[in-house]
Formats: C-alpha cells, structure tokens, sequence
C-alpha cells in the first residue's frame, strides 16, 4: 500500500477504459459530454479549490484523483451512478495499491458527488460536487447529435466563457460564467438551481459562500463580488 499519485490515475488504462465507456453510454442516451474533458476539468478545479484554500497538497492531490474517477458508475447506468462508481472505485483503487484511508477518501466523495441523493462529506467531497456542478460549457454539447430544443443542449451551447475563483481572504468562491443568444439565465437557472444550492452548501461546508455570477450579475448573494 502507498501514495498513488493523481499522474499514475490519468495513465492507468482501466480507469480510461471505464471514463470512456461511461462517457459513450451517456451520449448514446443523450446526455451532455462526461468524457477525459469532463473528468479532467473537475480535476483541475476540484484540486485548485483545496490549493487555493491552502488545504494539505494531500487533499489537494486525492481531490484531484476524485475529479478523475468521480464519474464511472455511469458505465453501469446512469441511475445512482455515484453509488455504483464508488463500489467499481473501492475495488479497482486497492487493486492499484492506494493506500486503504485513500480509497475510503475517494470513495466518499465520489458516492455523494450526485445532486440527488448526495451531500457534501469532507474537504474533498465538497470541492469535488463544486467542480463537478460549475462544468456548464459549449465543449459539453455533442455537436454530433445535439438539439436546440433540448434545454440542457441549448443552455450549454450559450455557456461561451467560465471563471472559478477562489477569494481565501473573503472566503468566497465565485464561479463567473457568460452565456449568449441560445438561453437566457432563467432557462439556466430552470435546470441547475438545485445544483447551484448544492454548490452553496458545499463552500459553506469549507467555510466559504459560493457566488453565481452571470454576464456580471450576482444571482445568488447580495453585495459586490470581492473578485
Ligand atoms: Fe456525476
Ligand atoms: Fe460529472
């Protein structure tokens, strides 16, 4: 049992396996892009989020493995997939020799990462469900099959630029996004508020509000952004 670095978890060819076949059964459903793009953004966000807010470069690093894998129970099915990836995780990660509190660590955060039946559970957990829920992007959008009349296609496609900031003074962490022509921000909020209040609690969960900006407007909190 040892350190296994989040470099070694991107290399592994089991866990790419499992990203990409997650990653084709969603699209093959319908669902927006959960891919390497996906899993590599929540890495980096989820691991700048705890560096920032001056967490151990431990915490720092197993967020960042949580952001890679967090999504590979949806080789499963999509229902409950952060229940059925955590138990794929729990066995694949002591296979590689991760050390057990590790595994139990990704594990947790990977299992409550879902808006639906999750909630935040540690440092890690909470700024895996903030990466995880900020990724609205025009790249989600399958240019091969997408709708305009679908309102997730529609919302992402709008979605052209995207900021997180972590303010460690003020204890915020803003995620400041634009969106243009497809969707207006009531057909964004339509579909992400519940998301959104989870992003809410899980910076309160590190100590910190969590602001929603859109095209310059605070949608969430009053006052000026502390940027
Ligand atoms: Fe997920
Ligand atoms: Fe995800």
């Amino acid at each position: 049992m040892g350190k296994i670095t989040f470099a070694e978890i991107q290399k592994n060819e089991k866990i790419m396996q499992l990203v990409n076949m997650s990653n084709e059964n969603l699209g093959i459903i319908g669902y927006t892009e959960h891919g390497i793009r996906h899993v590599k953004y929540i890495a980096k966000i989820a691991g700048r989020i705890l560096e920032e807010l001056g967490y151990p470069a431990e915490r720092v690093e197993l967020a960042k493995i949580a952001g890679w894998v967090h999504d590979v129970g949806n080789m499963i099915n999509r229902q409950y997939h952060s229940l059925t990836g955590a138990m794929i995780l729990f066995e694949e990660l002591q296979k590689l020799g991760m050390d057990f509190a590790d595994v139990c660590a990704v594990c947790s955060a990977v299992g409550s990462h879902d808006e639906e039946i999750g909630r935040p559970v540690s440092d890690i957990s909470a700024a895996l469900i903030i990466a995880d829920k900020v990724d609205a992007y025009k790249a989600r959008v399958r240019l091969d099959s997408y709708s305009l009349e679908d309102i997730h296609d529609r919302v992402n496609l709008s979605i052209y630029e995207t900021h997180v900031r972590v303010n460690k003074e003020e204890k915020q962490i803003i995620w400041e996004m634009h969106m243009k022509d497809h969707a207006t921000p009531m057909e964004f909020m339509e579909i992400y508020f519940s998301r959104m209040r989870m992003c809410e609690t899980s910076a309160a969960f590190l100590g910190c509000t969590f602001r929603l900006v859109i095209n310059g407007l605070v949608m969430n909190q009053i006052g000026a952004v502390q940027a």
